[in-house]
């Protein structure tokens, strides 16, 4: 490893200051440096990556036994070694996919049986006369349902749903004003059934609903793996949905956290979405690296952020429904590959996954991509966009969306050079030192890498597509940072704090074992409460 990563650092140092623009010199380079499937294509030409470049990323890829180690998560392993548990999110999409053996037992008919109560339960609530749906969780159990809902708004035919995550009051309270509690289901979502933000939510819920004429012990459900915890709740076990703690929280929609999504586009809507996902699984499993859509999306996410150095990782999808996505990423990505230890518990040699971020286009050029063009930091963008949208009448809005996405990768690439801006200044009838000044600012120094995802529309079966993509993706990074991509130790002790914190909050005991900066900004705001 430590060779090919050193190869690696070699061959950015000779490519350093190279243009982009000249790599697709006298080849193929658009079609070479792309990775088609029947249904979406990945374009990485827009990077510094060469074919020596690849080749070594794929000997990365190689000597980080990714390929042994895909097959030990497909074989449900205990990899979550920190936890002692499979990973296998993967087994709640395996439709029809045959039997998912975990230590001599098959679970599919478990989860098979769960998606059909999931399925009866849904049509039930849709021919019902449930006009919302409030989803309570936070996280995995919010994020993903949350960001797919938004992103198949077409495809709702059911109740409105709300997603409600905040511990801040304000979210609930702004969430139920205005709804109905006679004809309101309550979701309470919660792997572990424990979380504070989420079980604060719920109570509350539960106490305007029965203050509101509802019936909390008909119209609540829970998704968890807790059950002795959701009947302590009073949930009614018949609606209740659970799942195995082989199902980490970020990786958790494709069973019953995404009932929501399934109240909204129909149990049909969500088979589709499960199919896409799967198609997905059966890409990765089984394409070669450099045809591999997951695979390359993860080399050139190392080449950027471990071997060039760039900490951030921009997403940017030009799809107004996938505002929600850079939020949903920056869970899968930053809590799965934000560790600084190895497997073994050795300190990592390189740096762990980037920070990811972003909006949808064409919003963020109006408000962040000045730095992304003209900043002193590069950023590496993620850009998306589809071939068609869900609104023929607007086709033209349509059109505008593609022409902005593509401009603004061929515009990081190309860049204006002095020389250019010189001339624009002096078509302006700018001349002297005026002329100067004026071109300097107006100067793009291009060369900014980018990756472009396109794909035909987003139904669910691309969305579905999408996102097992990024899964895999940050699989795949952290296989070859040899990091556990799926604890999250480091979320523990911010909650510890604040369970302790908790008490001085509320004006119980004195804040005399905190340090001074806390103690004195709890003495303000006491201070100044009403
Ligand atoms: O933020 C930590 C975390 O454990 C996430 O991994 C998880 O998605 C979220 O909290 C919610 O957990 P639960 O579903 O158990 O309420």
């Amino acid at each position: 490893m430590k060779k090919i990563w050193a190869q690696l650092e070699a061959l950015r140092a000779a490519g350093e200051g190279r243009d982009i623009l000249s790599l697709f010199d006298g080849a193929d380079r658009a079609q070479d440096f792309a990775v088609e499937t029947e249904h979406m294509r990945l374009d990485y030409a827009k990077t510094q990556i060469d074919a020596d470049i690849r080749a070594a990323l794929i000997a990365l890829f190689e000597a980080a036994d990714v390929p042994a180690k895909r097959a030990a998560m497909f074989r449900g392993d205990r990899i979550n070694s920190t936890e002692d548990r499979s990973v296998m999110h993967w087994a709640l999409r395996n439709l029809e996919g045959g039997p998912v053996k975990v230590e001599g037992t098959d679970v599919m008919p478990e989860v098979l049986e769960t998606l059909q109560r999931m399925r009866i339960f849904a049509d039930e609530i849709r021919t019902s006369d449930i006009t919302d749906v409030v989803n309570i969780g936070i996280g995995g159990s919010d994020l993903g349902p949350a960001m797919a809902t938004a992103a198949l708004a077409p495809y709702h035919d059911g109740p409105r749903c709300h997603f409600v995550s905040n511990v801040d009051g304000a979210h609930i309270a702004d969430t139920l004003r205005g709804l109905d509690a006679r004809k309101t289901l309550v979701i309470v979502a919660s792997k572990t059934f424990t979380t504070i933000e989420t079980m604060t939510n719920a109570r509350t819920a539960r106490a305007w609903m029965a203050d509101h004429g509802g019936d909390p012990s008909r119209q609540f459900a829970a998704l968890s793996s807790a059950l002795d915890k959701t009947a302590a709740f009073g949930i009614d076990p018949a609606r209740v949905f659970g799942f195995e703690d082989w199902v980490g929280g970020r990786y958790s929609l494709w069973g019953p956290i995404g009932l929501s999504l399934m109240i909204a586009i129909g149990p049909k809507g969500f088979d589709a979405f499960l199919r896409g996902a799967q198609a997905m699984d059966l890409h990765f499993r089984a394409a070669d690296p450099q045809e591999n859509l997951p695979v390359m999306l993860a080399l050139t996410g190392i080449w950027h952020n471990q071997v060039s150095g760039h900490a951030t990782r921009a997403v940017l999808p030009y799809d107004q429904r996938l505002l929600l996505l850079p939020s949903y990423l920056q869970q899968l990505e930053m809590e799965s590959n934000g560790k600084r230890v190895t497997l073994q518990g050795e300190t990592l040699e390189q740096h762990s996954g980037p920070i990811v971020w972003g909006a949808a286009g064409t919003n963020g050029q109006h408000a962040f991509y000045q730095l992304i063009h003209q900043g002193t930091r590069i950023v590496p963008c993620e850009f998306m966009v589809a071939a068609n949208g869900h609104e023929p009448e607007l086709a033209h809005h349509h059109h505008l969306l593609i022409a902005n996405c593509l401009a603004q990768s061929e515009a990081l690439m190309r860049g204006r050079s002095l020389e250019e801006a010189r001339r624009l200044m002096a078509e302006k009838g700018l001349n002297g030192e005026e002329l100067e000044v004026q071109a300097r600012h107006r100067v793009f120094p291009g060369n900014r890498p980018s990756t472009t995802l396109t794909y035909a529309r987003l139904d669910p079966f691309a969305l579905g597509q999408i996102i097992a993509l990024y899964e895999h993706r940050v699989f795949v990074e952290g296989a070859i940072l040899g990091i556990n991509s799926f604890d999250q130790w480091g979320v523990e002790l911010g909650k510890e704090l604040a369970t302790s914190l908790q008490p001085v909050i509320e004006g119980a005991r004195p804040a005399t074992d905190k340090d001074p900066s806390t103690a004195a900004l709890v003495d303000h705001l006491l201070k100044h409460r009403d």
